[in-house]
Formats: C-alpha cells, sequence, structure tokens
C-alpha cells in the first residue's frame, strides 16, 4: 500500500542507460501488456470489484475471532503457496506477464479470486517489480534478464478473505550490490516480525526496520506502508516501515492477540524519494536505483507473532 506520490510521464533515453553508481543492472520502464485477464462467474468477488455491496472496512484495527482467524490462515497459506511456485518461473527469458497468467490461473484454480485484478483500476492478477521499479510494476511482455531483481507480490481473495505476501527474486547472476539489498531487506522484515507481541507499539515495526537499513547503509522507502488485513485488502492499522519521520510521526495504539496485519519495507541504494508513473501504478526510485521487497501477512498471538504467509 502507498502514501500519495508525484505522477511523471517519460524520463528520457539517458536515465534509462545502465550506470555503476548503485551496482550493475538494467533500469526498466514499462513496456506493451496483455489485456486484463478473465475471472470465471463461479469465484467470488471482493467488494471492490463487485460493486453491488459497499466496502466494508473496520475504522480501528480488528480482533479477529476464531472464524475469522481460520479464513486468514487459508488465504495467507493459499498467497504462500502460489509464491513458492512462482519462484520456481523465475528465469531469464519469462516475462512479467508469464507470471502474471501463472499466478492468476493459480489462483482461480484454488477457487481463489487474484486480488490485485480490478483493484482501484489495477488491471493484472500480480504485482511484478523488477531493478528500479520499487512496487505495483504491471507484468507486461518485458522478457527477465540475468542479473535481474523482481519483487512479485501476490493477494488472493480466498473464501472471503485476503492473503498478501512477497518476496524479491534473483535471476541468473545478480551483482554483489543487488545481493547485499535483497539480504537485508529480508532480514528486516524477519527482524521486524521477531519484534512484534502483545503491547508492542505498531512503531515499534519502523525503529527495527530503519535501525536494520540504516546500519548496512540502505534507504527505507517511506512512501509504502503495510496495513491491517482480513475480509478487507488494506485496513487500520498503517505499518510504518520508517521511524518518527513525515506525518503521522509515530501510528499510534499497541499491538493486540488476535491482530492481522501485514509487513512490507521497500529498502534501496539510494534515495527516499519515489515517482508514479502515468499508468497510476508503476512507482519507480527518482535516482533509478533498485529497490526490493519483502512482505508477510501476520498475527499477533499470545507471545508473540506468526507468519500466516509462510
Ligand atoms: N499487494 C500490495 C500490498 O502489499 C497491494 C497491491 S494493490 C494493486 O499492499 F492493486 F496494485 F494490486
Ligand atoms: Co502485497
Ligand atoms: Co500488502
Amino acid at each position: 500500500m502507498e502514501l500519495s506520490s508525484k505522477v511523471i510521464g517519460s524520463i528520457g533515453r539517458f536515465w534509462r542507460t545502465n550506470v555503476m553508481r548503485f551496482g550493475v543492472y538494467e533500469k526498466v520502464w514499462p513496456v506493451e501488456t496483455t489485456p486484463s485477464r478473465i475471472v470465471p462467474e463461479h469465484i467470488e468477488r471482493p467488494d471492490y470489484v463487485a460493486k453491488t455491496q459497499k466496502l466494508i472496512i473496520p475504522k480501528k484495527p480488528e480482533i479477529k475471532d476464531v472464524n475469522q482467524l481460520r479464513g486468514m490462515r487459508r488465504s495467507c497459506k493459499l498467497a504462500a503457496n502460489i509464491l513458492a511456485q512462482v519462484e520456481n518461473l523465475v528465469k531469464p527469458g519469462v516475462t512479467t506477464d508469464d507470471i502474471d497468467e501463472l499466478v492468476h490461473n493459480l489462483s482461480i484454480e484454488a477457487g481463489a479470486y487474484p486480488s490485485p485484478l480490478h483493484y482501484k483500476g489495477f488491471p493484472k492478477s500480480v504485482c511484478t517489480s523488477v531493478n528500479n521499479v520499487a512496487v505495483h510494476g504491471i507484468p507486461d511482455l518485458r522478457p527477465l534478464e540475468n542479473g535481474d531483481i523482481i519483487n512479485v507480490d501476490i493477494t488472493v481473495f480466498f473464501k472471503g478473505f485476503h492473503g498478501d505476501c512477497s518476496k524479491t527474486f534473483l535471476v541468473g547472476d545478480v551483482d554483489d550490490k543487488g545481493l547485499q539489498l535483497v539480504g537485508v531487506t529480508e532480514e528486516s522484515l524477519e527482524i521486524a516480525i521477531k519484534a512484534c507481541g502483545p503491547d508492542v507499539p505498531f512503531y515499534e515495526i519502523g525503529a527495527h526496520i530503519s535501525r536494520h537499513a540504516k546500519r548496512n547503509r540502505l534507504t527505507v522507502l517511506p512512501a509504502f506502508i503495510g496495513h491491517g488485513i482480513g475480509q478487507y485488502f488494506h485496513g487500520p492499522p498503517e505499518i510504518y516501515h520508517f521511524y518518527d519521520r513525515y506525518t503521522p510521526h509515530r501510528y499510534p495504539g499497541l499491538m493486540q492477540p488476535g491482530m492481522t496485519f501485514t509487513i512490507e519495507p521497500v529498502l534501496s541504494h539510494g534515495g527516499e524519494l519515489t515517482l508514479v508513473l502515468e499508468d497510476g501504478w508503476t512507482a519507480i526510485t527518482e535516482d533509478g536505483s533498485r529497490a526490493a521487497q519483502a512482505e508477510h501477512t501476520i498475527l499477533v498471538t499470545e507471545n508473540g507473532a506468526e507468519i500466516l504467509t509462510k
């Protein structure tokens, strides 16, 4: 999920060439894609697609009951399962649209709706963000190249509940800077999850993540935040991955057992600024540096937190 960002058109050829400052990689820009995929009638749609129902999003962080937790476990397990299968497909020559096709078909085969499809106008069934694309990349016909890093962000709506997770994959031989970026991003998510538990302030998540980024000379991209999740895709609480910057300076409140939310830090080598392209979705780093993201949906328990998208 993201905070507001400046929308831009094209940036010119020079900017797209490979540079050494942030490592060795190709800067990507969206190319042509295929039409949105179709979901069979018998698959239940989330409220934002059906549009007949009105959106139900709680006003404050929700504490799930036993039934809701059963629903969350099911949808999160499915999302994690599909992400694991995508990992086997990721290699040079495969397009991000091929990934979209796989995620779409696996969701439907399981009886689930791919949550991104037609969410606030998003045209595809999964987000695929390559190299300098920070988040919300729209799958297209660009083949993956040796040396790319690609985040695949999967959300499914299954039996009334959303499950959301993402991972940044390595395509072939990635340079050392890229490996470090992806590794530290994953570690920062792990550290944040370990810090969660009853009566822990939500802002502790951002404190841990930004500390880990800083000591590894990486930057947390502040525009992208985690979110409560359940029968709704995005709801309270907002999960900041940075600490004491911008507004609100510190998200108020304490974690309680039964809450489910995502943690999804995005880290880069460069500055904090990101831009959204004219497609309304693709978020790129302003300086062209690569960004990596990792995401889990977690459940706060009596003695810590459980990863539901494992
Ligand atoms: N899965 C993303 C998240 O982690 C949201 C994607 S919204 C979409 O919050 F429309 F781009 F799919
Ligand atoms: Co996600
Ligand atoms: Co999310």
